[in-house]
């Protein structure tokens, strides 16, 4: 039989557009892979076994060769900076990094920076020759403004929705973030026709899409 190939999933918003771009490359994964609290599941007619992990996770798994493949987001691939190769624009998950402040307010002389992104704030920051200070958090970053922790944020914004909700604006986008299909260096060279296969099949889902 042939080898499976281990490919790390992320739980949570991206996973619906994850499985659904790998259904429609043709491979029958169930649409409910976060059903239960299973966290290896394996699905032989798709030759494939998946793990499901948090979306800030897949390029560790992915790095450290216990699995061959994932799908993550280029947020999380600037951030980690992970020795990972990165095959495809999947053209999913779309979203944008932006910082992000109350509207209205005079820019602080060396503002608070609060985040889920130090490294990317970082280095936005230092390009434009700008002393912040960042604040590391790991959620609800939006509050930060609002209570005061924070001048701005850098954040990820999709639908809007939750800087409307707290009265956020955005004053600069950084990047356009998407899902993107990423290899363990070893297992692609090691498992390179199997790898490949996968990789032109959703390759020709992006490019239909567009
Ligand atoms: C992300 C991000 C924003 C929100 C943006 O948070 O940090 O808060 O989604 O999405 P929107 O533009 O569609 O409103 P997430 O849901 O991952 O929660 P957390 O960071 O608070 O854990």
């Amino acid at each position: 039989m042939q080898e499976l190939l281990r490919v790390a999933m992320p739980k949570g918003r991206i996973n619906q557009s994850a499985i659904r771009v790998l259904q429609d490359a043709g491979y029958p994964i169930p649409d409910d892979l976060e059903s239960t609290r299973k966290l290896i599941i394996t699905v032989p007619e798709a030759g494939m076994e998946f793990i499901l992990v948090k979306p800030v996770d897949v390029a560790t798994y992915v790095e450290y060769g216990v699995v061959d493949l994932g799908i993550a987001g280029k947020d999380v691939l600037m951030e980690e900076n992970r020795d990972v190769y990165e095959l495809l624009d999947l053209k999913i998950a779309k979203c944008r990094m932006s910082v992000i402040g109350l509207p209205g307010r005079e820019p602080a002389i060396n503002p608070k920076v609060a985040t889920k992104y130090p490294v990317v704030a970082s280095q936005y920051f230092r390009e434009r020759g700008q002393q912040v200070d960042i604040i590391k958090l790991n959620g609800s970053i939006e509050l930060a403004p609002l209570i005061g922790l924070a001048d701005w944020i850098v954040d990820m914004v999709e639908t809007g929705q939750t800087l409307r909700e707290n009265g956020l604006v955005e004053l600069e986008q950084i990047f356009g973030i998407t899902s993107r299909l990423i290899a363990n260096r070893v297992s692609y060279r090691m498992k390179n026709e199997a790898i490949q296969q996968v990789c032109d099949r959703l390759q020709a889902v992006v490019a239909r899409s567009e």
